[in-house]
Formats: C-alpha cells, structure tokens, sequence
C-alpha cells in the first residue's frame, strides 16, 4: 500500500529544515510520495545531498541544500535556491534539533546554548526567513516539538525548555500570521524506532523494548506516522487547524517523566573519560 495514497501534493514545494535523516527525512519521503516538490536543508551538504537523491529514486523531484539554521545568511540563501527551483514554499518542517542526556550540573552554558540555539533560535530563523517565500494564502508551517516539551525530564533540561520554547513560538506565529493564510502548527513525536534521536536517550536494544511496553499503544513510533500527521495538517483536511500541538507518540505523553538515569550516568562517564566532561 501507498501510505501516503489519500494525500495529493503534486505540485506543491515542502521545505524540510534539518531534512538529512530520520523523522524529518521520513516526513519529506511521505510528502515525496504524494508527489510534492522537496527542498531539503541540513549542516552537512554531503548528507543533504544523499537524502535528496534518495528522493529522486523514488521519483520524485528533490534538491540538497548545505544550510545551518543558526546562520541567517546560510538559511536565507538556501530559501532562496529552493525558491528558484521549485517556486514559492507551500509547507515549512521546521525540525532541526540537537539532543545529548545530561543533567543541569553537568551542563556547561554553552551546552545549554547549543540545543537552545538549533531547535529554538534555528526555528525563528528558518520561519521568519520563510516568511516571504511562503504562499499566500495557504501556506503550511510545521514545528517538530517533542512530548519532552510538556513532560519535565531529568537528563533533558535542555530540550525541555527548547521545545516548549519553540511549541509557545509556533502558537505565536499562527496568531500573527492566520490574517495572512498561513496556518503553523506543532507536532510532539514520541519515541520513533531507528533514529538519531532514540538511540541517543535509549541506546540499547532492550531500553527500547521496555520503552516500547511502556507506550500504551505498545509499540514505538514509525517515522510514517509524524509524516501522516504533517501531510493531514498540510493538507485541505487541515484547513482550520492552526496554533495546535499535537502529541503522536502512542500516548506516551500520558505516562509521566521517562527515567533516563542509567543512560545518562554512562554517558557522563564516557565523556569524563574522555576528558570533555564534568
Ligand atoms: C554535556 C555536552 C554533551 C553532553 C555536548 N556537550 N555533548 N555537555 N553532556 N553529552 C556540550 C559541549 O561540551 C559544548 O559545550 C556544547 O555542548 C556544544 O557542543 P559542540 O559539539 O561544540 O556543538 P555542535 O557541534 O554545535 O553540536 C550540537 C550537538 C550535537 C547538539 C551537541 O550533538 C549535534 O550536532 N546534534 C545533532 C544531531 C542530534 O542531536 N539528533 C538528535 C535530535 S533528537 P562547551 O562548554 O564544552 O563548549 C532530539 C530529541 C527529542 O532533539 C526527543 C527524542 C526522544
Ligand atoms: P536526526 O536524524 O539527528 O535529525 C536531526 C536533523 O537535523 C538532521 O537532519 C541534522 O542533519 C539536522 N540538523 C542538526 N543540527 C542542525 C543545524 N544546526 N542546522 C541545520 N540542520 C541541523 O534526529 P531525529 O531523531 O530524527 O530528530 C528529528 C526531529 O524529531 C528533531 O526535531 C527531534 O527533536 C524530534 N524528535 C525526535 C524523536 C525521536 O524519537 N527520534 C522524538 C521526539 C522528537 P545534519 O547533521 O546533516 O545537519
């Protein structure tokens, strides 16, 4: 089956922040499928480059960008590279983040700064740089969030603030420009099998069965299951959505704070060995 049969974006332009790998990768893959435009920007051109072709592959029409979302003259010029590719943006992923486990004693300012400044700073940047590349009316934005963002996580102060920061961000945005036909909404994934971002907080295979049991749903998410939550916002079913935050995470949200305490003991370790920690 074509997972992504019900949705129809042929002849639309999806941007992807951070779109290198993983869910905003698999996000971009589903939006390719139904026959979208994709533009896809991360740090490292050679990544970027291998995610695009493996679009093309698929059919579809993609391009590459080298962009840091913590770089405003970076960021503005890949816009306006995909812009003059594929014409004016119809939806946004603003999914660029950073994440390690570390507690707040063990966090240099700088540690703290770096996560802040990718997902919280990066997503402004990327949006509000957007702004006059977007269709008007009609155009979609779509923050990656996480359930950390509501749920307070020992381990995670960092990514805590951060996306509460950018969920609060995207609400203001859909208030400011709703006059204009731009629709901005938020989507807290929960833990997503075979990505960056689960094999970072849960590095063995047994931790992510046990997070797996954990999910009242139990199961962990599929990176197709953000792209069919993104391309139903996206899309005309969507029409009246906007300022929403939206956990697709099994319910886990439901089920209090994760415990990441033996995960992140052993990576402080590891970074004292290697003489990088506290
Ligand atoms: C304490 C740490 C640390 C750790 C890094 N730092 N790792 N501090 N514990 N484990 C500190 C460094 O010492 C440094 O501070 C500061 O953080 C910046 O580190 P750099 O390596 O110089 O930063 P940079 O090269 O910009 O890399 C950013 C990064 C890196 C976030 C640290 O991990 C990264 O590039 N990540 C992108 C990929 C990623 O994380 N994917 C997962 C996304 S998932 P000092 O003071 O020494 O200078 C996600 C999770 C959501 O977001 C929830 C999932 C379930
Ligand atoms: P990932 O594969 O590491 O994705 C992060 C992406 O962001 C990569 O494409 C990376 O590419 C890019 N990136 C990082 N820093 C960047 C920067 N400064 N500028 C531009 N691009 C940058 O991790 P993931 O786990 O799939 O996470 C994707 C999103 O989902 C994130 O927003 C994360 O917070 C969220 N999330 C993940 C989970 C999960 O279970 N995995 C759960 C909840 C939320 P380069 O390295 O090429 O730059």
């Amino acid at each position: 089956m074509n997972p992504s049969a019900p949705f129809d974006f042929r002849g639309r332009h999806l941007f992807v922040a951070g779109g290198s790998s993983g869910i905003n990768f698999g996000v971009a893959e589903g939006f390719a499928r139904a026959g979208a435009n994709v533009s896809l920007m991360s740090r490292s051109l050679d990544r970027i480059t291998a995610a695009a072709s493996r679009l093309v592959a698929l059919g579809a029409d993609a391009i590459g960008l080298a962009g840091d979302v913590r770089d405003p003259a970076a960021v503005q010029k890949a816009l306006d590279a995909a812009v003059e590719r594929f014409g004016p943006i119809d939806v946004l992923l603003n999914g660029a983040a950073g994440n390690f486990l570390a507690k707040i004693n063990d966090m240099s300012p700088n540690a703290f700064k770096s996560v802040v400044d990718i997902d919280l700073l990066g997503s402004f940047n990327v949006a509000r740089l957007a702004y006059g590349h977007l269709r008007k009316p009609g155009a979609s934005i779509i923050h990656i969030s996480t359930t950390q963002a509501f749920t307070p996580t020992p381990y995670q102060a960092h990514v805590c603030a951060a996306k509460a920061a950018v969920d609060m961000l995207s609400r203001v945005m859909a208030a400011e420009w709703g006059a204009d036909g731009i629709r901005v909404n938020s989507i807290m994934p929960g833990p997503i099998a075979d990505t960056e971002g689960l094999n970072r907080l849960v590095p063995t295979p047994q931790g992510r069965d046990a997070m797996a049991q954990r999910v009242p749903l139990k199961r962990l998410g599929r990176t197709s299951d953000i792209a069919h939550a993104a391309m139903f916002l996206a899309s005309e079913w969507g029409d009246f959505i906007t300022g929403a935050v939206i956990p697709v995470d099994g319910g886990l949200g439901l089920t209090g704070p994760r415990d990441f305490t033996a995960a992140g003991e052993a990576s402080k370790q590891a970074r004292v060995a290697a003489g990088s920690g506290a």
